[in-house]
């Protein structure tokens, strides 16, 4: 069989302590234990000494290679080009945009060198998953380099429309790149339906019968592969957890009092301070609720060094502390955050404990964690999703409460109606969200993207029989040392 390349911006290598970190690591798992695979990426280290290009892991049939970034690319690369105006940009949020045509090139540069460090590891027989809006120029530098093989890109977060991509220059010149790719994978229908539309006008790209696009003599196809949790699996976790110290210290601390639970990234597409003005709102609006409900909301920090989350943290306490002082009792703290990110036990834990569940960005790729909400829940008595319509895991969830995070009333009318949800409707919606998501797997959906990537490139790849070794222009030095990374994923 074929190997898989997987190239993303984070690399999870596993280790005695996490094994498996989740998300894409799990769904890469299965892959690529039975075809063999090597998963590239960022090292998550900085190093200007560049010498040391590539460090290798082999754990049973999958390699793993890092490499690190430089300081400038970690600055323009990483923070401000892709977390300061990719990231802002794809989200359709463009007060949080910055951008620097600098930034714009070292983005392209890092591309390159990542390019230029992974092509000696390549056989002529793999097939080439690139992951997210890291690395978007790849597929065309990659086919620079003669690299014929399938390659295939997931785009993890959404695709905004033509209008919002227009403020960005660099815009039209990354979508050409996309299009190098055999095939594009999105989260949901409006996010292909965007990136057609955008290829059309502003990369010239045609549509071709089959809904896919040519570009040149290049035939790409594009599809809608929502991505999945293990819900058997996680659902097992919270049973677990839910007898455990962490959950059982929380409930001890909640005096008999209702949870509401919020677990995100503390990143400005959350939706966070919506969400507590919301909560605000419920605490205003229905004082019954006051003493009786607490909202907890571990929003673990990420992206320190970019000023939009910096500014968002401190905004954060602000929100939390003016809640907590003007509505907090001497024995009732209203709102709790936490801005450290929770073991992933402890998160499943907590949420089978939680009678709501908030989970409302003002947009989202998909959003996990709305689907690890309802696995975690006990079936005979499952809390309530409270989910925002612009978050992909919407499409799947129609069962939840589906509210506009910008609307406060809304998100107090909803937190009100589950708060008070009587216990059969809570089941028929618990039932109709378990049924949505209990079938699939994350192992499950890496195949269907790998199977419609193979087809895409019209032949089945050559068989690996003739491959030659790795070849190795780059020094390769093996990996050391545990990165630990046991966290609750968080997307
Ligand atoms: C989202 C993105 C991922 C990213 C993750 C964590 O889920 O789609 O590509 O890795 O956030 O962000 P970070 O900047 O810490 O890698």
């Amino acid at each position: 069989m074929n190997r898989i390349v997987v190239v993303s911006n984070r690399v999870q290598v596993p280790t005695n302590e996490a094994p498996k970190a989740g998300g894409l690591a799990v769904a890469l798992d299965g892959l690529m234990t039975q075809r063999g695979g090597l998963w590239f990426g960022w090292s998550g280290q900085v190093n200007d000494d560049i010498r040391r290009v590539v460090s290798t892991k082999t754990v049973g049939p999958m390699q793993f290679a890092t490499m690190d970034l430089t300081t400038e690319e970690h600055d323009r690369f990483y923070n401000e080009f892709s977390n300061g105006t990719l990231w802002p940009l794809l989200h359709s949020m463009p007060e949080h945009m910055s951008f620097d045509r600098r930034a714009a090139q070292v983005y392209r540069q890092t591309n390159k060198r990542m390019t230029d460090v992974l092509v000696p590891l390549l056989r002529p027989t793999d097939i080439i998953w690139i992951h997210d809006y890291h690395l978007m120029a790849m597929p065309a530098l990659l086919r620079a380099r003669d690299v014929e093989a399938p390659i295939g890109f997931f785009l993890h977060v959404p695709f905004p429309s033509p209008d919002m991509l227009a403020s960005v220059p660099e815009a039209g010149a990354l979508i050409r790149d996309l299009l190098s790719a055999d095939l594009l994978g999105f989260q949901t229908l409006n996010d292909r339906d965007n990136f057609t539309a955008a290829a059309l006008t502003m990369a010239g790209a045609t549509r071709l019968p089959n809904g896919g696009l040519l570009l040149g003599a290049r035939r790409v196809r594009l599809g809608v592969f929502p991505v999945e949790i293990d819900a058997h699996e996680f659902a097992g976790q919270a049973r677990a957890a839910w007898h455990s110290n962490a959950t059982e210290r929380l409930r001890r601390s909640l005096q008999g009092q209702r949870l509401i639970l919020g677990i995100d990234r503390l990143d400005p597409t959350k939706g966070l301070i919506q969400r507590l003005v919301g909560y605000r709102r419920l605490l205003e609006t229905r004082p019954d609720w006051r003493r009786n409900v607490t909202f907890l909301q571990i929003a673990a920090e990420s992206r320190t060094d970019v000023d939009a989350y910096k500014e968002l943290r401190n905004e954060l306490d602000a929100e939390a502390g003016a809640i907590n002082s003007e509505w907090g009792e001497p024995d009732w703290t209203p709102a709790r955050l936490i801005a450290r990110g929770g073991s992933r036990d402890a998160v499943a834990g907590y949420m089978r404990e939680a009678g709501v569940g908030l989970v409302t960005p003002l947009r989202d790729g998909m959003n996990l964690v709305a689907k690890e909400f309802v696995a975690a829940q006990d079936p005979q008595d499952p809390g309530v999703l409270v989910l925002s319509k612009f978050a992909g895991a919407a499409r799947q969830l129609g069962s939840a409460l589906l509210v506009n995070p910008h609307d406060p009333d809304e998100l107090a009318e909803a937190l009100d109606r589950a708060l008070i949800m009587p216990l059969a409707e809570r089941q028929e919606r618990w039932q109709a969200a378990w049924a949505a998501i209990e079938g699939a797997t994350p192992a499950g959906w890496g195949r269907s993207f790998i199977s419609s990537l193979i087809e895409a490139n019209g032949t089945s790849p050559k068989s690996s029989a003739d491959a030659p070794s790795i070849r190795n222009s780059h020094p390769v030095v093996p990996m050391s040392g545990p990165d630990g990374r046991g966290a609750a994923r968080l997307n």
